[in-house]
C-alpha cells in the first residue's frame, strides 16, 4: 500500500510494549479489494445481530474487523450502533446470531474479562478512567489481570505520554479531556493487549489535542497493536485509517480503505460535509 502511515518518521519502533505473542509483525494492509475479505482478519465482529437484554436488534448483520500492523475506524452518525458494535466484539452484549473471534479462535461466549485475558485492550466511550484515583493508580488498575512485573510497562505509557509521568500523582478526574483519554488509553495498555478497541478516544478536544492524540494512537499502532476505533472525527480519523466501516442504523452501509472512503462521493456527501 502507497502512503503507509507506519513508513513516516514520526514517533519511536519500540516494539516492546506490544504483546510478544500478539499480532506482532507490522506487515502491509491488504490492498484495494480485499478489504471485505475478512475471513482471515486478526480480529474480527462477523455479521453480527443482536441487541441489549431482551430489547429490539441493535446490529444487523454488521461486521468491523482489523488486521496486524492496521488502524481500522468505524465513523457514522449518532445512534448508528457504533459504540454497540464495539461493546459485542467486547462481549457486552448479546449476539444472536454471528460471531466474534481473535487470532482464529472462536471468542463470542466469553465475557469480556475473558477477552482481556486473551489480549483484547477496551477503551468505552464514557466512564472510561477512575476519577478519584491519582492517574499512576488508574494505571496500576490496568495491570491488574497481571501477575509480573509491570513497571517496564508503566515506563513505556509514560514515554508514550510524557504527561501521564508529571501527573502521575494528581488524580485522574483533574486533567484535561485530552490528558484523561491519554489515562484510558494507557490503562488500556497495561495488560500488553495484542488489539486496542477505542471507543471515540478524541472526544470533546479541541482539533490540535485531537491531531496530538492520532499521532499518538499511529505511534502505538507502529508498536504492533492493531487499532479498532470509533471516531466521530470522520475526516481525520479515514485520514489515517487502512480501513475504514460507515455504520448507519446498525449495518455496514459503506467498507473501504481510508482513501476509498475519502474518494467516494456518497461518503463525502452524506457522512463528511461534502
Ligand atoms: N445500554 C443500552 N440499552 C439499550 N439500548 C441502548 C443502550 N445503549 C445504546 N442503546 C441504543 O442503541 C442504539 C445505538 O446506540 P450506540 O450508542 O451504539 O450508537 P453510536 O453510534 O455509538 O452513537 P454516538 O455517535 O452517539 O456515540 C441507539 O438506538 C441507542 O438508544
Ligand atoms: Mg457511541
Amino acid at each position: 500500500m502507497s502512503g503507509d502511515p507506519y513508513q513516516d518518521t514520526r514517533g519511536n519502533r519500540d516494539a516492546s510494549i506490544a504483546n510478544p505473542k500478539g499480532a506482532g509483525a507490522l506487515r502491509p494492509s491488504p490492498g484495494t479489494g480485499q478489504v471485505m475479505d475478512t475471513g482471515s482478519a486478526f480480529l474480527i465482529g462477523d455479521t453480527m445481530t443482536g441487541g441489549y437484554g431482551a430489547g429490539p436488534d441493535i446490529l444487523h448483520d454488521c461486521t468491523i474487523a482489523v488486521n496486524p500492523g492496521e488502524i481500522a475506524v468505524i465513523v457514522g452518525p449518532n445512534g448508528a450502533g457504533k459504540s454497540t458494535a464495539m461493546k459485542a466484539v467486547f462481549g457486552m452484549l448479546n449476539v444472536r446470531q454471528g460471531s466474534v473471534r481473535l487470532d482464529g479462535e472462536d471468542i463470542t461466549s466469553l465475557s469480556p474479562q475473558d477477552r482481556v485475558s486473551k489480549g483484547m485492550g477496551f477503551v468505552p466511550q464514557t466512564s472510561n478512567i477512575f476519577t478519584s484515583m491519582t492517574v499512576e493508580e488508574n494505571l496500576e488498575m490496568g495491570a491488574f489481570i497481571r501477575r509480573d512485573d509491570f513497571r517496564s510497562t508503566m515506563a513505556q505509557v509514560y514515554d508514550l505520554f510524557p504527561i501521564l509521568k508529571e501527573k502521575r500523582n494528581q488524580a485522574a478526574g483533574e486533567l484535561s479531556g485530552g490528558q484523561r483519554q491519554q489515562v484510558a488509553v494507557g490503562r488500556a495498555l497495561m495488560t500488553q493487549p495484542k488489539v486496542l478497541m477505542l471507543d471515540e478516544p478524541t472526544a470533546g478536544v479541541s482539533p490540535i489535542v485531537m491531531d496530538e492524540l492520532f499521532d499518538r494512537i499511529i505511534e502505538v499502532a507502529r508498536t504492533g497493536i492493531p487499532i479498532l476505533m470509533v471516531e466521530q472525527n470522520a475526516r481525520q480519523a479515514l485520514e489515517i485509517a487502512d480501513k475504514g466501516y460507515v455504520l448507519v442504523q446498525g449495518r455496514n452501509a459503506f467498507t473501504g480503505t481510508g482513501k476509498e472512503l475519502l474518494a467516494d462521493p456518497e461518503v463525502r456527501k452524506s457522512f463528511l460535509g461534502g
